[in-house]
């Protein structure tokens, strides 16, 4: 009996949670973040007193600006999400403007905390992502095309195009994450030990040790 009542509790904790949601509904109209509270620790941000909130707080021109695309993957992405737009803190969305040189990649990456959305405002690219069967969805885009990435999988893009190329995206969480494959696997700090990564790569340590180089590991 006391195992069921337990069980029955559980239960009823769980089921206000909707599973298809990303982040939690907010519980006011809003809850401008304090970014650097140290003072108190909690699963987002702590708010703002509603005193102190401005208009200001709810617009953001970060993406007024091209993304300085001189790098090695001829690539820049500039965030939209709860650190540069606190405003955005507890509901649920963030977006991203990725300017891309032609030949630009946006290496192959995943978002623990969202789906993403995203719409080809200028330029040509090739946009794919992975599934946890290994199957690749891939398709060239042009402008005014849209794109969806399931929550979690990996994805990519890539300025297949002779002009430079730029992309808005959207996410259902104030803070998407974004695991980039190689750093993540080659750029760790402390770094993955080689023979971890020979054994999954099926390569000699020289390849892996080649590949850290580059990747500051
Ligand atoms: C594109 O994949 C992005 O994360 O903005
Ligand atoms: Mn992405």
């Amino acid at each position: 009996m006391a195992a069921r009542v337990t069980l029955l509790l559980a239960i009823l904790v769980v089921l206000p949670f909707p599973s298809h949601c990303a982040d939690p509904d907010p519980l006011q109209d809003f809850c401008v973040a304090i970014l650097n509270s140290t003072s108190t620790s909690l699963n987002g941000f702590p708010c703002k007193p509603a005193s102190e909130v401005t208009s200001e707080d709810f617009f953001f021109d970060g993406f007024t600006k091209e993304g300085n695309t001189d790098n090695a993957l001829g690539f820049s992405p500039t965030f939209g999400n709860v650190l540069s737009f606190p405003g955005l803190n507890t509901l649920g969305i963030a977006m991203n403007r990725v300017d891309y040189a032609p030949g630009g990649l946006n290496p192959p990456h995943s978002h623990p905390r969202a789906t993403e959305s995203g719409v080809v405002i200028k330029g040509k690219l090739f946009v794919g992502f992975l599934t946890t069967n290994n199957v690749l969805y891939s398709k060239v885009l042009t402008v005014g095309q849209m794109f969806v990435v399931p929550r979690g999988l990996v994805h990519f893009q890539m300025n297949v195009g002779k002009e430079k190329a730029m992309t808005i995206t959207a996410f259902n969480s104030h803070l998407p994450g974004a695991v980039i494959l190689a750093n993540t696997l080659f750029g760790s700090n402390p770094p993955i030990p080689d023979d971890v990564l020979t054994k999954a790569f099926q390569v000699e340590a020289s390849v892996i040790d080649g590949i850290k180089a580059k990747f500051g590991a």
